[in-house]
């Protein structure tokens, strides 16, 4: 079983030609809610690629809860363990240009009020052989609660390091897998040398998987002893959007793993599936079906 333990949003979504600079008006090019938040998108991933996965979280006690946890619902993901708080539902206001890059900025709402005490009580269950996938959406001490139970259980922690926050950055030591893009992991890890020698120090060093994804050049592995794999990404003729590409390759991963698929051939999966996300709108809404990429 794979559990998730992070945000649930809703996505208020505005298109723009480009990005408007401080003081400027700008007219959008339409507007869409959708459901979103990295915990729950990473969540949508797993299901979608055909894995057995529950979702632990919190959402407010509004009509923004309905629309943030539709998708997972019709999916089939197990909400079981997703309760409601007085914060309202986590807001994401997100602009995506032309290019399909985005800015994201967060109302946390519900996602702060997740705590170790919520840890305890809903990840007590976890055991050996189950995987715990976390984002730096909700606060620290929940997820360094949650990291503690994964290793007491002999689960497996994977740690997708986004969006990065300086203060998290000890629980890159504490768990079994780092996901991270290249900004976050050149502030994991700055320094002159490329990135490829950087990364196979940090994999040596903490003796754990690391990947960095690469954006439209695909992603990196590197196993502890080994030199970094590149895996490339397939090109693509127009990119539409790139919200939620980084938490599908964390849900398609993570469920290869879960499979037993050796990292670097789950990673060609997850990069697949990450370069059609970027295909169309949304961040849930464009999550692929794994037959999508078949
Ligand atoms: O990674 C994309 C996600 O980041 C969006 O869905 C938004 O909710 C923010 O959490």
């Amino acid at each position: 079983m794979i559990t998730v333990f992070g945000s649930i949003n809703l996505d208020m979504v505005i298109r723009v030609a480009d990005f408007p600079r401080p003081g400027e008006t700008i007219p959008t090019k339409g507007f869409a809610m959708s459901a979103g938040g990295k915990g729950a998108n990473q969540a949508l991933a797993v299901r979608r690629a055909g894995g057995q996965i529950r979702m632990v979280g919190l959402t407010g006690a509004d009509s923004h809860a309905d629309l943030a946890l539709a998708l997972l619902k019709e999916a089939g993901v197990d909400l079981t363990c997703t309760g409601v708080c007085d914060e309202s539902t986590g807001l994401a206001f997100i602009q995506v240009e032309d290019s399909g890059e985005n800015t994201i900025a967060i109302v946390k709402g519900a996602n702060g009020e997740v705590s170790a005490e919520t840890a305890e009580r809903m990840l007590a269950d976890l055991s050996a052989g189950d995987i715990l996938l976390l984002q730096q959406e909700i606060p620290l001490t929940a997820m360094e609660r949650a990291i503690e139970i994964a290793s007491r259980t002999g689960a497996k922690s994977v740690l997708n390091t986004a969006p990065f926050q300086t203060d998290y950055i000890s629980l890159v030591d504490r768990v079994d897998v780092v996901i991270s893009n290249e900004t976050e992991f050149d502030a994991l890890m700055p320094g002159s040398k490329p990135r490829p020698e950087r990364a196979k120090q940090f994999a040596q060093e903490r003796k754990r998987l690391l990947i960095v994804t690469l954006g439209a050049d695909g992603a990196m592995v590197v196993e502890p002893g080994c030199e970094a794999v590149i895996v490339p990404s397939p090109k693509l003729e127009t990119v539409v959007d790139t919200t939620g590409a980084g938490d599908t390759f964390c849900g398609y991963f993570c469920k290869m793993l879960a499979d037993g698929v050796d990292p670097v051939a789950a990673t060609r999966k997850a990069v697949a599936a990450a370069s059609l996300a970027c295909c169309k709108n949304g961040a849930q809404p464009s999550i692929p079906l794994a037959s999508d990429l078949d």
